[in-house]
């Protein structure tokens, strides 16, 4: 998409190169984050003629939030690294979409900051402190913010190998920006993004978590049926299937790939969102065929907010919603309940 591509050059020409590689970059030798996006067109879209697409209708409700668009903004860390209005004003722009914002747990703003600015739906993303008294911390006040539910992310026990990181060395925080610590970071030291989360975290650890919030807990970085299965054994609310945009295990499955297991596994006791590597609005299509409720994006919202701020990112969420209306009126599909399985097949070549 020609808008999300201008983004994207702007925002190369205007970071400085080492926070344009934390932000683009993946584990390894990349494979998993080039897979991510040529899977989604591995499967052809099987479009239906003579439906009635005069009104098309994008609207969702996932975890109790109405959204005008199935795109939600994932969790990204240090936004004040893209722009200076930082994650206030992806919060924003999330809300003039019609999206929902999802706060990480490495953010450069506070979590108060951020819900007094927002004006959609907001969810918080947690990784768990070695600490635990921190993290209790941060989930007991979420609710207070208006947290409409937690995100838990699985698949990051210690960090990937980011080689692009390893290279250039610490990253460079602008004066007075610091990775959040009140979120329960691993002590809020410096530059490292990745520092110092509890590698011991285990299934039986979704209960406190659970309790300690009293929202619903969505686990993200999922790439399995039984894993899928686990998480809904053990109460949680939503399933992302993701690889975290390709930055943990390198040469793990795509999400495209895996979306369809999880789904079928889930089998519709709780919502399957999906992100990685979703480039336009046939992506979108092709994650809900498969089973999605939602879809989250990571860097083409990230080149929004670097390109023009809170409207940088508002456009690239639009240009997003506007392509899976086109999309879906091409696939003679009215609304989001009209996408089925028998909309994709899997590609021959
Ligand atoms: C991420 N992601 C991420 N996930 C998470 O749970 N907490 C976090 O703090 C971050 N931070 C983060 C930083 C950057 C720079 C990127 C690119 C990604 C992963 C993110 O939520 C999401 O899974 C991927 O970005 C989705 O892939 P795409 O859309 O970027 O291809
Ligand atoms: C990342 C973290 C912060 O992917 O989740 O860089």
């Amino acid at each position: 998409m020609d808008l999300l591509r201008r983004q994207e050059a702007l925002a190369r020409e205007r970071l400085d190169p080492a926070v344009h590689d934390y932000f683009a970059g993946g584990a390894g030798d990349e494979q998993t984050l080039a897979d991510n996006e040529r899977a989604w067109r591995r499967w052809w879209i099987r479009p239906r003629g003579l439906v009635d697409v005069g009104a098309v209708d994008t609207a969702v409700e996932v975890l109790g939030a109405r959204l005008r668009t199935p795109i939600l903004v994932a969790p990204v860390a240090a936004h004040a690294l893209l722009h200076h209005d930082g994650e206030r004003a992806g919060a924003r722009a999330a809300g003039a979409a019609g999206s929902l914002f999802t706060l990480s747990t490495r953010a450069t703003t506070d979590l108060a900051d951020v819900a007094a600015a927002a004006d959609g739906p907001l969810w918080l993303q947690v990784y768990v402190d070695r600490d635990r008294e921190r993290t209790l911390r941060v989930l007991a006040g979420a609710r207070e913010h208006g947290v409409g539910a937690v995100v838990l992310t699985v698949d990051l026990p210690v960090a990937g190998r980011r080689e692009r990181e390893l290279r250039n060395g610490e990253l460079p925080l602008p004066d007075g920006v610091r990775l959040a610590d009140h979120l329960g970071g691993a002590g809020g030291e410096g530059t490292k993004p990745l520092a110092g989360w509890d590698p011991t975290l285990t299934w039986a650890d979704l209960a406190w978590i659970r309790e300690a919030c009293g929202l619903p807990v969505a686990v993200k970085g999922v790439l399995t049926a039984q894993d899928a299965r686990a998480a809904v054994e053990h109460g949680a609310a939503a399933v992302v299937v993701s690889n975290h945009g390709g930055r943990q295990l390198d040469g793990c499955v795509p999400t495209a790939v895996a979306l369809e297991e999880v789904a079928g596994a889930v089998g519709g006791a709780v919502p399957v969102l999906v992100d990685g590597g979703i480039r336009d609005g046939g992506d979108v299509l092709r994650a809900l065929a498969l089973g999605a409720r939602a879809v989250l994006v990571g860097r083409p919202y990230a080149w929004g907010l670097a390109a023009g701020g809170q409207d940088g990112a508002r456009e690239a969420l639009e240009a997003l919603t506007g392509d899976l209306e086109l999309a879906m009126a091409l696939a003679g599909c009215p609304s989001l309940a009209a996408i089925t399985r028998d909309h994709v097949r899997a590609a021959l070549w």
